[in-house]
């Protein structure tokens, strides 16, 4: 079982050049956003916590809604056919059925959470994207990662959800260090959130 999860992440690590070198030259969409008066909504993916950890926080301290997104068929709850799985899913491009569709109509600001499954968003966070109508909207994207960093994501992200402005992500390993609370912080600020805090 361990080496077959050692195996997994030789083949994770062997993205994360790829992915790191691309994302140093993708820096689009940083900066300020106006939320005053903007419905803000969390959305998020998550297996083993690590995404969830870091959604939790963003709701808490800014206070908005927050989705859970759950697929209809559970994935297998073995880690290794769990991989399995979702590289197949991946390769045939095949989305699996959410148990709710969650409705973005009234919000105009979406943080969308995702982990990093086979260097792409984990696909139910592509289903939620696919299914929904972002016209107008800003997805905002945290991404949690064993290594490969952000990959393309934010641009696949683009990619599917079409009509939305989708911002530089805050791009987290595993669940974070110590400092991930003072990460998520900066970044908030850094978007225009957050604006009485002392840090
Ligand atoms: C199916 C699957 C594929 C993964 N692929 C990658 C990958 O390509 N690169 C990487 O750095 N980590 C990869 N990981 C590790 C996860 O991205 C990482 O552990 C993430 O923080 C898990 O988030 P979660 O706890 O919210 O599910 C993968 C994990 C799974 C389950």
């Amino acid at each position: 079982m361990m080496k077959a999860i050692s195996k997994i992440f030789t083949a994770f690590a062997a993205v994360a050049f790829v992915c790191t070198a691309f994302a140093d030259d993708m820096k689009e969409g940083l900066g300020k956003i106006d939320n005053s008066g903007k419905k803000t909504l969390v959305v998020y993916y998550s297996v083993s916590g690590n995404t969830e950890g870091i959604a939790k926080q963003i709701q808490s301290k800014l206070n908005c809604d927050i989705k859970e997104l759950e697929t209809k068929e559970a994935y297998p709850s073995d880690y290794e056919e769990l991989t399995k799985v979702a590289k197949e899913q991946l390769e045939k491009d095949t989305t699996p059925e959410l148990k709710e569709d969650v409705d973005v109509s009234n919000y105009d600001i979406v943080f969308v959470g995702t982990p990093v499954w086979w260097s792409k968003m984990a696909v139910p966070v592509k289903a939620f994207l696919k299914g929904g109508n972002f016209s107008g909207k800003t997805i905002i994207p945290f991404i949690t990662h064993g290594g490969s960093g952000r990959c393309s994501i934010p641009e696949d992200m683009r990619e599917t959800a079409k009509d939305a402005e989708v911002l530089e992500p805050l791009v987290v390993s595993g669940s974070g260090g110590a400092n991930t609370t003072h990460e998520i912080d900066d970044w908030l600020e850094d978007l225009g959130f957050l604006k009485n805090t002392t840090k």
